[in-house]
């Protein structure tokens, strides 16, 4: 165990005993050592690399895909080769992770490509220097509605680089305020200033949008994304952006939702609004990342009939095929709001004439706030892994969100992320498992999570094999366990209505949101079939069926379709009621065990690392009691059911 310097993650180089300003010897075939990528990756082979002996050639070799890269050992040579700079620059670092992983550099014979074109990170940063749902400090890109540029800026953007991320929204999705005027000449140095640095790593530059900045910065009296006024006012702002911000890479809209400015106030469509802006950025080679988040907010708890969970398919599924090239649909994992299960969305696949790029998010709003542990990419492999039986063949996920289902360029997956200005970026060490793991995932959709995760245990921490494991295996059983002594089989919520941390089972119950379990006397569940909101309907054959019948539905998944008499008997044999004092007693316990695990790490991570953790399980363990108590005691109270195995409930 070396010395930890946390605010490098997983590319501590001191850690790993690299001498800084030892000869790195690299040559270039192909590649031009002036390029600012090709540059960014020699700075990091210096900074990097162990082994001083070794030459490095960039090679620059066109059968190799775009982004993709090979490393191949010749002599004592290394032969990094690429098509792009960027791939040589994903390569750089794929060598600098085998050299911590311990892979023996003399017989490199591997390679990647990426899986998905667009591999974007959603910053919900806002300019006052808070973060909408940030669980580890302060903005590090604004502060006092002015943009930040430091150390962390490039920080950032290597460490985003070197798990290939190749786009960054840098401003929260509900645009207000300040943040409405990054698209002017008050911020455009800057921003630019930013976009260089991202530049350099091979990531380009993209701002969410006010979908009223004509009426907010123009005086406009109206946003119609069909009014000819409004129409030449994006295009004057549009040629001003792309002009001053060359490389910039577009925009990304949160439009009619949660209170947001949209064109259904005009009686438009999406497809209208979306289409506008994608027209008017096309000429400068910019995209427009429309978001699918688009649901009633305003509903009556009384109503059983309008469904949440539809509302994103009901929006979208008709104007498939109405969206223009440079437009790509922004569809949640999930129909509701990364829940810690979910179905996935119907909508995924479910469009078929349309891009689409898969949204998921690490910062754990619902998954614990950075305080539980809870390592999402066990959750984010099942909905890749998916099929939508949208087509033969080519159907899952994975498949349609990167591009292979469609044949479309533009395609791939977006996290809103869960870092901040806290000293070790994630607020809780072991989340920055998620930074990693999903610009990993992202790159590469074959990768396991334990793959993942035992690359990041190993650049992070560099334990014993035994320690090593111990860890991976808490990482890997995490999810799991919040999803125990959390709300049970996919209903979802019951969080503390707002803040989205600790239970408050009818919290969301008679709410605007759309947020309901329906618990009464005799059962629980939404009744989401054919007879009840008929979402289940909204997935392809077998699906639909499946999810349709109580008796084939994935059982972790039974209260989100069904709802279901406490004394129905699941497959294990247990009643739905026993199921849910079993698991919340089960998952508090094995909390308990994560942070026992953990207490047995002590000396061998670094001290101030183990001593943070251990606080954050000593939450975790209070949070799983609270819900194990609160949620056995709520359906105890309910049914009048008592525990077979007579333990206390309140
Ligand atoms: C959730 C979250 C909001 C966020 C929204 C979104 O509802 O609680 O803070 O703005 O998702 O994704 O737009």
């Amino acid at each position: 165990m070396g010395n930890s310097n946390w605010t490098q993650l997983w590319l501590d180089y001191d850690k790993k005993g690299c001498d800084a300003n030892k000869e790195v010897k690299v040559t270039f075939e192909g590649f031009d050592k002036a390029d600012r990528v090709i540059a960014s990756a020699v700075k990091e082979l210096t900074k990097g690399l162990l082994g001083k002996e070794r030459e490095i050639v960039l090679f620059k070799d066109e059968s190799v895909a775009a982004e993709g890269y090979k490393l191949f050992s010749q002599d004592r040579k290394v032969l990094v080769k690429a098509s792009d700079a960027n791939g040589a620059l994903y390569g750089v670092f794929a060598l600098i992770r085998a050299e911590a992983c311990s892979k023996d550099l003399a017989s490199l014979d591997e390679g990647e490509m990426p899986s998905n074109p667009l591999r974007m990170t959603n910053h919900w940063d806002n300019m006052d220097g808070s973060i909408e749902r940030g669980y580890s400090g302060q903005s590090f890109f604004f502060e006092n509605n002015d943009i930040v540029i430091g150390e962390r800026t490039v920080d950032y953007a290597r460490f985003m680089a070197s798990v290939g991320i190749n786009g960054v929204v840098i401003n929260n999705v509900n645009v207000k305020g300040a943040a409405t005027y990054l698209i002017t000449d008050r911020f455009f140095d800057k921003v630019q200033k930013m976009q260089e640095i991202f530049a350099d790593y091979g990531i380009k530059l993209y701002l969410s949008l006010n979908f009223a900045a004509p009426i907010e910065l123009g005086g406009l009296e109206v946003c119609d994304p069909l009014d000819e006024d409004v129409i030449a006012w994006w295009k004057e702002k549009a040629k001003e952006v792309f002009t001053r911000l060359p490389g910039f890479g577009g925009f990304l809209v949160k439009a009619d939702s949660e209170g947001r400015p949209g064109p259904f106030t005009y009686g438009r469509t999406q497809a209208d609004g979306a289409n506008m802006l994608g027209d008017i950025v096309a000429p400068y080679g910019g995209i427009i990342i429309w978001r699918c988040f688009v649901y009633n907010c305003t509903q009556d708890w009384r109503d059983y009939k309008t469904d949440r969970a539809r509302a994103g398919y009901d929006y979208f599924k008709d104007l498939d095929g109405a969206y223009h090239d440079n437009v790509i649909l922004q569809i949640k994992n999930g129909p509701m709001d990364f829940q810690i299960r979910e179905p996935i969305s119907p909508l995924l696949g479910g469009l078929t004439k349309t891009n689409q790029m898969l949204e998921v998010q690490i910062a754990q709003e619902y998954t614990g706030h950075q305080i539980d542990l809870c390592y999402l990419m066990p959750m984010f492999k099942e909905v890749l892994d998916f099929h939508t039986h949208c087509c033969e063949g080519k159907d899952t996920v994975a498949d349609v969100v990167s591009g292979r289902t469609m044949g479309n360029k533009l395609a791939g997956m977006a996290a809103v992320i869960n870092t901040g200005n806290d000293y070790n970026w994630t607020g809780n060490y072991l989340a920055a498992a998620n930074t990693y793991g999903f610009g990993r995932l992202a790159f590469n959709t074959e990768l396991t999570s334990e793959e993942i995760a035992r690359e990041w245990v190993r650049m992070s921490f560099g334990l014993e094999k035994a320690e090593e494991d111990k860890l991976v295996d808490m990482l890997l059983r995490s999810r799991e366990i919040y999803e125990k002594y959390t709300s049970p089989l996919g209903i979802g919520w019951m969080v503390t209505p707002n803040v989205h941390y600790g239970p408050s089972v009818d919290g969301y119950e008679y709410s605007r949101w759309g947020t309901y379990h329906r618990a009464d006397h005799l059962g629980i569940g939404v009744d989401r079939t054919d007879k009840g909101t008929g979402y289940a309907q909204q997935y392809y054959e077998p699906n639909a069926s499946m999810y349709n019948d109580p008796a084939t539905c994935p059982e972790e998944l039974l209260l989100f379709f069904h709802h279901i008499p406490y004394t129905y008997k699941l497959k294990t044999g247990k009643t739905l009621i026993q199921h849910i004092y079993d698991s919340h007693f089960e998952g508090e316990a094995e909390a308990e065990e994560l942070a026992k695990t953990w207490d047995s790490l002590e000396g061998k991570v670094p001290q101030e690392v183990f001593n943070l953790v251990k606080h954050r399980f000593e939450m975790q363990l209070y949070n799983a009691k609270e819900w194990r108590d609160q949620v056995n005691s709520y359906f105890f109270r309910k049914s009048g059911i008592a525990d077979e195995k007579g333990r206390e409930i309140y």
